[in-house]
């Protein structure tokens, strides 16, 4: 079936051909206005006058149908054929390159502790940080894990996010690595977004091999990476190269062992210490450098003479109590394809709100509202491997879109925390109303917001 979106104030469609964007400027975000967008069997059809659009759906007088679905019914019906947007911002869905968010519970100890002065070791100590998630996913089944993962997505993708990247990492286990990375498929299965899945196997050292560090990187690789890439689970395979964690040889293997078998790489690199985690990422080709708190300059020199996308995640830094953020502007200036995302995950970053993190990057990492943009669109989509056909609007491509309650593209970055999505769709199909509560399994409608400027 054929709809129109029309009555947009524009539509920012963003640049016209795929691929990563260097030096982004406000010129590359292709904002249109007197424009609205057509969308058919899960793609868009034409971006193109209110006018043209009626008469595309074969319906020139749209009417008043379009104010009906301000309020959809539970489950969502796919609406009428023409909806007013009633001069609000349509953009690509915005494409999160970065997310832990197949957990279980909240680590809400972590946090007042950290409150209280506690630094991460501590926290470990006091049974807390990653393994104290990785205990807690162990215990749960599958399906519970689908429940809450589900319901965490529906509202991330309510939130704006048509494109997500999802990893393992609190399993460390060959039976608990593979069960995050069904949970994953299933969900994927479920929503209509697209999740990207990557294996974080080497998210961590486990408890039982803490005196034999070596058993665990030789797990990974000769038993985890062939069962992953030979049941198609993962397109990426991450690790958390970081002094104290996976040093850059331990990273250096399992990276190249992950490539044998056909997957592409990712590092968590340099997030809290320097180690040369980007350089290696680099030197890898690897598909992204992420977290980047502490590269060195020489990192940031090798990402900007690389294909490699630098994902900046300021939300992690913000959370932590940490008044450093990585040098967005240096990897800018030097030429990096910078990306953003929100790190999603139970420890360091508990929110899926894609919009909120640009607004941290233009007030705390110094971005320009146009950089964040295109960080969390066509940027993110490289970063996912998806740079082909995310993170842009254009005819033919995926009918991905987010309509806002706001009028200008900088106000994406700009009411930080607010209701800021009206309505989602991704391959043509309505995220918004889709989710129940984010800590519980619960099922509810989501109530549509209003316009804000
Ligand atoms: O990206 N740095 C490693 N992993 C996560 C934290 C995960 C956790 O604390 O559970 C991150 O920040
Ligand atoms: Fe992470």
């Amino acid at each position: 079936m054929r709809r129109a979106f029309v009555n947009a104030s524009a539509v920012v469609c963003g640049p016209a051909t795929g691929g990563p964007v260097r030096h982004p400027t406000i010129d590359h975000l292709g904002i249109r206005t007197g424009v609205g967008v057509g969308i058919e069997d899960g793609k868009v059809g034409l971006i193109a006058s209110d006018d043209d659009l009626r008469e595309w759906v074969g319906q020139r007088d749209g009417g008043t149908a379009g104010r009906e679905s301000v309020r959809p019914p539970v489950p969502p019906s796919p609406g009428p054929p023409i909806l007013d947007c009633d001069g609000r911002l349509i953009t690509p869905g915005l494409v999160d390159a970065h997310t832990h968010a197949v957990f279980g519970r909240p680590r809400l100890e972590d946090q007042a502790r950290r409150a209280r002065g506690e630094d991460y070791k501590a926290i470990a100590a006091a049974g807390g940080g990653i393994l104290s998630s990785v205990a807690d996913f162990r215990s749960r089944g599958e399906d519970e894990l689908v429940r809450l993962t589900t319901n965490r997505l529906a509202q991330v993708a309510a939130l704006g996010s048509t494109t997500i990247e999802v990893k393992s990492g609190y399993g460390l286990a060959l039976e608990h690595e593979l069960k995050a990375l069904r949970v994953i498929r299933r969900v994927a299965e479920a929503l209509p977004v697209t999740l990207v899945p990557t294996f974080l196997g080497a998210h961590e050292v486990p408890a039982e091999f803490r005196t034999r560090r070596d058993a665990y990187v030789r797990l990974v690789v000769e038993e985890m990476l062939p069962v992953v890439a030979r049941e198609g689970l993962a397109r990426f395979c991450d690790i958390f190269c970081e002094p104290g964690v996976f040093a850059l040889d331990e990273s250096e293997t399992v990276l190249a062992a992950a490539k044998a078998v056909g997957l592409r790489t990712k590092l968590h690199a340099d997030e809290l210490d320097s180690a040369g985690g980007a350089e290696l990422a680099a030197r890898l080709g690897a598909a992204s450098a992420d977290h980047l708190g502490a590269v060195s300059a020489r990192g940031v020199d090798a990402l900007a003479a690389s294909e490699t996308v630098a994902v900046l995640l300021p939300g992690t830094l913000t959370f932590l109590g940490k008044s450093k953020q990585a040098p967005a502007r240096a990897l800018l200036e030097a030429g990096a394809v910078v990306a953003l995302a929100t790190d999603f995950n139970p420890g360091s970053s508990p929110t899926g709100n894609l919009p909120l993190i640009l607004a941290l990057a233009v007030s705390q990492a110094r971005m320009q509202p146009a950089e964040a943009f295109i960080a969390a669109t066509v940027n993110g989509a490289c970063a996912a491997g998806e740079g082909a056909s995310r993170g842009r609007l254009v005819a033919g491509g995926p009918a991905d879109l987010a309509i806002w309650n706001c009028r200008d593209v900088r106000e994406l970055s700009y009411w930080y925390g607010m209701p800021l999505a009206w309505q989602v769709y991704a391959a043509g199909r309505p995220c918004h109303g889709l989710s129940g509560g984010i800590s519980s399994a619960g099922s509810g409608a989501e109530p549509l917001s209003p316009r804000i400027s």
